[in-house]
């Protein structure tokens, strides 16, 4: 657990959302899945999700919602990127530093975190430890995640959950205490439960290089019953260290947000640490479960309304694979989100979406 100095802020927040969306029934009428949208309503709270095209990839996305965040910043530059991501475009190399070079950052550190779904939490951490080493003064975080890549279609607990999509947000130093300001944060991990969740072959433990793997093996797999259990406990543990790490109480927080994994998991967490209704958010019905992304998606829907106060008390919290979790307290952003999801009536349209070039 650590409390920062509470100089670091989010200044910016972009997103940028694939422009294809699937509806419960869309996904119900693919063959096999044995499922209706009644049943993932009500179990999960999810409504639709977007799903990349084959063209596109996570860093397709990280680079839109990267520049969405920039420009929601009034900046022109950042002087590092972390992207948060458990669905890099290549096992090797990372994905950020080409992300950094199509947003023409010049020759600034760039690198991927994979704490799977807890992976922006984790991020934010990485992020205003680098400004408060003064290592770099306007880190540009991106969470983007491609899950309809790695989730097995036919495999009903994980297809309907998962969406594609990225969140981003620009760092910078700050007066203690204002508006984006971090205040504390809480970072933890289990690997005795790395079975959990996981995808088995694909890495070092497990190469499959040419072989035709079985689907249990080359597909995402997750244990939904197990990951639930220890979602709810740890997410709400979680909260409760760093709500007293930063002195606040759970009657102080003004905008609580948690990884949108299941609408189920988030009431039980919001319920255990006895958040007001009114002040719990998120977009998990739109955007299904985005991984990585899916905090600041739910931040970006939540400021596009206007529903928090800037400077209000504010709790994340997210759990994911690893098992990883974490929990941050901050001050509430004074950004206006900017989003550059390109039109889905407009067919083609993937202007936002600069290919890779040598020159940009
Ligand atoms: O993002 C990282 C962290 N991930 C999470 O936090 C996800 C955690 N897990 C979950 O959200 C839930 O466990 C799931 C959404 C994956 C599953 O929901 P559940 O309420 O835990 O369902 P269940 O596993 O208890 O299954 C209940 C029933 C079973 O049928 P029987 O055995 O009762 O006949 C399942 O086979 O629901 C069945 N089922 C489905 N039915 C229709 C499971 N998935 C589906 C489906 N459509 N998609």
């Amino acid at each position: 657990m650590t409390k920062p100095d509470a100089t670091t802020a989010i200044r910016g927040l972009g997103t940028c959302l694939p422009p294809q969306v699937l509806t419960n029934d869309e996904v119900a009428q693919r063959g096999g899945l044995d499922t209706t949208d009644a049943w993932i309503r009500s179990r999960t709270g999810i409504v639709r999700r977007h799903h990349v095209t084959k063209e596109l990839s996570t860093g397709d996305l990280a680079v839109s919602a990267g520049r969405a965040a920039l420009q929601s910043a009034h900046a022109t530059t950042a002087d590092c990127v972390i992207l948060a991501t458990s669905t890099p475009d290549r096992r090797c190399p990372a994905t950020a530093p080409e992300v950094a070079h199509r947003l023409g950052l010049g020759a600034v550190p760039a690198f991927d975190l994979n704490a799977v779904c807890s992976g922006f939490v984790y991020g934010l951490a990485v992020a205003s430890s680098l400004v408060t080493a003064g290592l770099c003064r306007q880190p540009l975080l991106i969470a983007s995640e491609t899950y309809s890549r790695i989730v097995d279609p036919l495999d009903r607990e994980t297809a309907v959950i998962f969406g594609d999509g990225a969140g981003a947000v620009l760092l910078g130093p700050a007066s203690a205490g204002s508006p984006g300001t971090i205040a504390g944060i809480d970072l933890e991990s289990d690997g005795s439960g790395s079975e959990l969740i996981t995808i088995a072959a694909g890495g070092s433990r497990l190469p499959g290089h040419g072989v035709l793997l079985d689907r249990d093996l080359r597909y995402f797999r997750m244990q939904g019953k197990d990951v639930y259990r220890q979602a709810v406990r740890h997410m709400h543990e979680s909260s409760l260290k760093v709500l007293s790490l930063v002195g606040w109480t759970a009657d102080s927080v003004e905008a609580f947000i948690g990884h949108q994994a299941n609408q189920r998991i988030l009431d039980a967490v919001a319920d255990r640490l006895g958040i007001d209704p009114h002040y719990r958010f998120g977009n998990i019905h739109d955007v299904a479960n985005t991984a990585a992304a899916s905090i600041p998606l739910a931040m970006a829907s939540t400021a596009s309304q206007a529903a928090v106060r800037p400077g209000a008390p504010t709790l994340l919290t997210a759990f994911g694979g690893g098992l990883t979790w974490g929990s941050v307290a901050l001050h509430w952003p004074d950004a206006r989100p900017v989003d550059l999801t390109p039109s889905a009536t407009a067919p083609g349209n993937t202007s936002t979406f600069s290919p890779p070039t040598q020159e940009s």
